[in-house]
């Protein structure tokens, strides 16, 4: 009886921290979007509990402009990824061949390897159905807009997972009911635009200043030789018996993005979960964080700008809408659909002012930053969004206030950093964001200067 009790003590405590499900919130770029909507899980279609404030009554304001900004949905790993994996699961397999028993070791070793390295980076089917059931709930959120009479412009990276998105978020509005009106014609154009979706590829600042400047990421650097890691290292290569050094953070990382696949790709608890504490997984959470806000946003001034072409573009959509609407006119872009990646979203989002920690994220202040508000899991996660809806509200008290803005990710209200509230006039936005409207263009900013 005891014994058994001990057991069963000693199952639930091995099985307490090592699920996929517990250490899903420290998947960072690599979560799904039910990890921020845990709702999805049961109906991907549900739009959850009502978000207070959105949309603005449509009694008073009509939305006459959608401009969505998403990230494809759940993809496979990278073809470098699947390299290094594939040399870890090997490396397991000569040890159990060679060494004595070891049990974490050998139930890896025996694990099958089901990556194959054209995978490379694909949209999984996991993510057209994460785009699908995004589409549908959007239109089902904005029914004004994605009615069949408007026009709908499609714009995508030319990565094939923002190609592939593209077109299964096209499918998911089809299935919505959103198709060809009565004359058969269906109103919608599709353009492959890097310069708009990867615009960090076409700065040259970018490029050379954090990109290809092998000290620009030194925190993260740091950080994965530092105290932290390395305990999360040793503790890993103990568990699967290596010998010390045999085993570096590259590939404790590799292990815990196969971690991630498993359950982001298909839905399992993959028995690589089982290396990681939730402790660990703050650990390599924060490593992949200091990646992000180093080389996308805040660690370089230069991250950020390189999206001013995509904040111009944006603004330059809002004010054709809003002049067309003063004039009576019909909106000529009522909804732009554009497909991109983390990478497009994070550079505008820190534009932007949002997700800013008021200390920087360094390799020395791990525990300070336990509370940060830039965590990429939270922010961009597979199908991530990023929705700027201008409204027309008619019977507005003064002309400033006819026209309305309000800016979502991830389907939840932003707060505006001006205001505090969720809702702004177009006016007192662009009023906010003068200074950047101005001066921020891309051909000066990501201009090499000559000097040095
Ligand atoms: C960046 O590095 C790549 C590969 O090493 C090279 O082809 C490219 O010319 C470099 N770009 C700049 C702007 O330095
Ligand atoms: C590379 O990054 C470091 C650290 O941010 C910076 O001081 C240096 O100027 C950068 N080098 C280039 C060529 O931009």
């Amino acid at each position: 009886m005891a014994c058994r009790l001990l057991l069963l003590l000693l199952l639930l405590g091995s099985a307490a921290a090592q699920r996929a499900s517990d250490l899903a919130s420290y998947f960072g770029t690599k979560s799904r979007y039910e990890t921020i909507h845990p709702h999805l899980l049961a109906d991907p279609f549900s739009l959850g509990p009502p978000e207070r404030g959105f949309p603005l009554p449509t009694a008073t304001c009509e939305p006459i402009h959608l401009r969505a900004l998403v990230r494809h949905g759940t993809r496979f790993p990278t073809r470098k990824q699947i390299e290094k994996l594939d040399r870890l699961h090997k490396e397991l397999v000569h040890r159990r061949s060679v060494g004595p028993a070891c049990r974490a070791a050998d139930s890896l070793a025996g694990w099958k390897m089901w990556f194959r390295p054209e995978m490379d980076g694909r949209l999984a089917g996991r993510g057209r159905r994460d785009m699908s059931a995004l589409a549908r709930r959007l239109a089902a959120r904005i029914p004004g807009l994605f009615s069949a009479r408007n026009h709908l412009a499609f714009a995508s990276s030319s990565k094939p997972r923002c190609l592939d998105s593209a077109a299964a978020f096209r499918e998911g509005l089809r299935q919505a009911g959103h198709s060809a009106p009565a004359d058969g014609r269906l109103k919608e154009s599709f353009e492959v635009n890097d310069k708009l979706m990867r615009f960090f590829d076409h700065c040259e600042k970018f490029v050379k200043g954090v990109e290809n400047n092998s000290t620009a990421l030194r925190e993260m650097d740091v950080f994965r030789d530092g105290p932290e890691m390395r305990s999360v290292v040793d503790k890993i290569t103990r568990t699967l018996c290596l010998p010390a050094k045999r085993l570096d953070a590259d590939l404790i990382q590799v292990a815990f993005f196969t971690c991630s696949f498993g359950l982001t790709i298909k839905n399992i608890n993959s028995p690589w979960c089982a290396l990681f504490n939730t402790d660990d997984a703050k650990v390599l959470e924060y490593l992949n964080d200091l990646k992000q806000y180093w080389k996308r946003a805040y660690g370089h001034d230069i991250n950020s700008r390189s999206s001013c072409n995509l904040f111009q573009d944006i603004f330059k959509h809002l004010d054709q809408a809003v002049s067309e609407s003063k004039s009576s006119r019909a909106i000529s872009s009522p909804v732009m659909l554009q497909f991109g990646h983390a990478e497009t979203l994070l550079p505008l989002l820190a534009l932007m002012g949002y997700f800013r920690d008021t200390e920087p994220l360094k390799a020395d202040n791990y525990a300070k930053q336990a509370g940060r508000q830039f965590r990429s899991g939270r922010i961009v996660p597979y199908a991530s969004n990023l929705l700027f809806l201008l409204y027309h509200c008619e019977k507005a008290s003064s002309p400033e206030e006819k026209y309305k803005v309000q800016i979502l990710l991830n389907e939840r209200l932003l707060v505006f950093p001006h205001s505090g509230e969720t809702v702004a006039s177009y006016s007192s936005l662009k009023n906010h964001y003068k200074a950047l409207l101005e001066n921020c263009h891309f051909n000066e900013v990501c201009a090499l200067t000559k000097t040095g």
